[in-house]
């Protein structure tokens, strides 16, 4: 019995009674440091070259980050190489703090030092196992010996800074394993190392607690940093950070509710490579912000960059539904929605608050279309075709053929059974409603208004034109009754629309017409210099395609 949930048990919850997290608000951007170049780098298959290192440290400070943690110089060569030439060529900004890992080991402690010799500022992230599962199985060591590493790590990155006196060194500890760690143990441990560092005494110090592996519910990591935060000493001098992944698929959830509950710095990955399901993802918690009107003091307006450098780096593909960043993320394929989408942009003014259904951000702001929104398959209902012919084509439909046009583009749509651009929209339009069926050109047209109504004369053809005299009420009703005489039709006009069309465009007005022709609808639009000559030619093609269809039957019984 392979798939058996009794394997598995709960994650005891935190017992607390002074829980204050959830009714806090975020109000401003947390300290972001991107992992990017470690956590995300480690889990990759193959692993980035320096080229590749050099692009995405680049992309990062551009974007904005301050904290940009560049590898595990102590483990890998490339990444020591990597550390050295950032240094030696002077590439890291003034203001940016290159940050390096290093296991609490003496070895890896004194080379993490040489990767970072020459660097303005820079943070050494020292780090061992500390949850019971970690100590038990893996270390074979008890809370003391975990302790123990700790410590002397501590001591070690201590004693090696004073060795390089002109750089300005800011330590961080991470506990790793901390949401399997007992709680009273990771204060014990933490507690160890920061009565080394004392950053009471000055010593800039941040204390990192990761989800290595997301183990519970967000809730729970939440209290996990409300309880360290209340209970460790030199709280106020240190800067508590959060490194999540992603394993149960709330890195990001977990990361905001660790703000809530204290936290001052996000450790995360940009579009959230990392170990298994990933690291926490900048771009997402970011743009979180961001949409409740905080600045996240990052600059991800340019998101098609942003994508093409982490996949050129990571060669890792983005999701298309990827929060922010995946091509479909911001497109409506939805009837609905596109209606929606399409009423509340239309009555939008600049300046606006945004306020757009299922649409939680302006695509605008990072770099995207409105083209991109509305979208056509079989899903799409009127709204959505109106919306694209309208956008790329100035042409307004009226809602009776919005209705009938739909089923068009939707019958096709179900036969190509995929997405239905807007150019073949367009062609279907043409094809159905707009194209003036041969020899039915309206040439010219002769009205007279008399006692009676309206006498009309009209010219339609080509070569050989035909001449048809009518009388009515206007001139598609003088039309009609000539066309009924000529045909021996019965024709009842029920709606028709005329439209003025935009500048840009060789015609200048649109009609649409459906009419009754013996029983059966036919719709026709046309494009013309005037609206009088759209309405004539809309009802000549309606007829047309009757009297042609009634030629192809006569000749089909023939
Ligand atoms: O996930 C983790 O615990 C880490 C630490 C080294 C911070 O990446
Ligand atoms: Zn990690």
């Amino acid at each position: 019995m392979a798939f058996d949930h009794r394997k598995y048990r709960p994650f005891t919850p935190i017992r607390k009674t002074d829980r204050r997290w959830p009714d806090r608000v975020i109000e401003r951007a947390p300290t972001w440091c991107a992992v990017d170049l470690r956590d995300g780098n480690q889990a990759l298959v193959k692993p980035m070259n320096i080229h590749q290192k050099q692009r995405l440290f680049d992309l990062l400070v551009k974007l904005g980050f301050k904290q940009i943690e560049i590898g595990f110089p102590s483990a890998s060569q490339p990444d020591f190489d990597f550390c050295r030439k950032l240094i030696e060529e002077d590439r890291v900004p003034e203001d940016v703090q290159i940050q390096a890992l290093t296991q609490a080991r003496p070895e890896l402690i004194a080379r993490t030092y040489e990767a970072l010799k020459g660097a303005r500022k820079a943070i050494v992230h020292v780090y061992n196992s500390t949850s019971t599962v970690q100590r038990e199985q893996v270390f074979n060591l008890d809370r003391a010996g975990i302790c123990d590493i700790a410590r002397k790590g501590a001591e070690m990155v201590r004693d090696h800074a004073r060795d390089y006196p002109d750089t300005d060194w800011t330590f961080q500890y991470s506990p790793e394993s901390f949401t399997g760690t007992e709680l009273d143990f990771a204060k014990e441990v933490v507690d160890a190392v920061t009565d080394v560092w004392r950053p009471d005494q000055g010593q800039k110090v941040i204390l990192n607690l990761p989800a290595t592996v997301e183990m519970a519910s967000p809730n729970v990591f939440a209290d996990q940093i409300e309880w360290i935060c209340d209970n460790i000493n030199y709280r106020e001098h240190l800067s508590i950070s959060v490194h999540t992944h992603n394993d149960r698929g709330c890195g990001v959830a977990a990361a905001e509710l660790a703000v809530m509950a204290g936290a001052d710095r996000v450790e995360g990955t940009l579009l959230g490579n990392g170990e298994r399901t990933g690291n926490m993802d900048l771009v997402t918690m970011a743009m979180n912000l961001y949409s409740q009107g905080i600045d996240p003091e990052v600059d991800l307006s340019g998101m098609a960059e942003i994508i093409e450098t982490v996949e050129a780096c990571t060669e890792i593909s983005t999701h298309p539904r990827h929060a922010y960043a995946g091509e479909l993320v911001f497109t409506a394929f939805s009837g609905s929605h596109q209606d929606a989408i399409r009423k509340c942009l239309s009555r939008r003014k600049d300046g606006d608050v945004w306020n757009v259904a299922y649409l939680p951000i302006d695509p605008r702001d990072l770099g995207r279309r409105y083209e991109e929104v509305v979208r056509i398959n079989s899903q799409s209902g009127k709204g959505g075709v109106a919306h694209v012919l309208e956008r790329d084509y100035d042409i307004s439909l009226p809602r009776w053929l919005q209705i009938e046009f739909a089923r068009v583009v939707q019958k096709e749509a179900e036969g190509e059974g995929g997405e239905i651009d807007s150019f073949s929209i367009h062609k279907l339009f043409d094809r159905d409603y707009l194209q003036v069926p041969k020899g039915w050109r309206l040439r010219t047209y002769d009205l007279h208004r008399t006692d009676a109504g309206v006498q009309a004369r009209i010219e339609f053809g080509n070569g050989t034109s035909s001449v048809l005299n009518g009388q009515g009420q206007g001139a598609l009703e003088a039309l009609a009754e000539a066309l009924e005489k000529r045909y021996g039709v019965k024709i009842v006009i029920e709606a028709y629309d005329e439209f003025a069309l935009g500048e840009g465009t060789s015609a200048n007005a649109m009609a649409c017409i459906r009419a009754q022709i013996d029983g059966e609808l036919y719709s026709a639009a046309a494009l013309a210099e005037d609206t009088t000559s759209a309405n004539l030619q809309a009802l000549l093609s309606a007829v047309a395609r009757k009297v042609e269809a009634a030629a192809v039957d006569t000749a089909a019984v023939g």
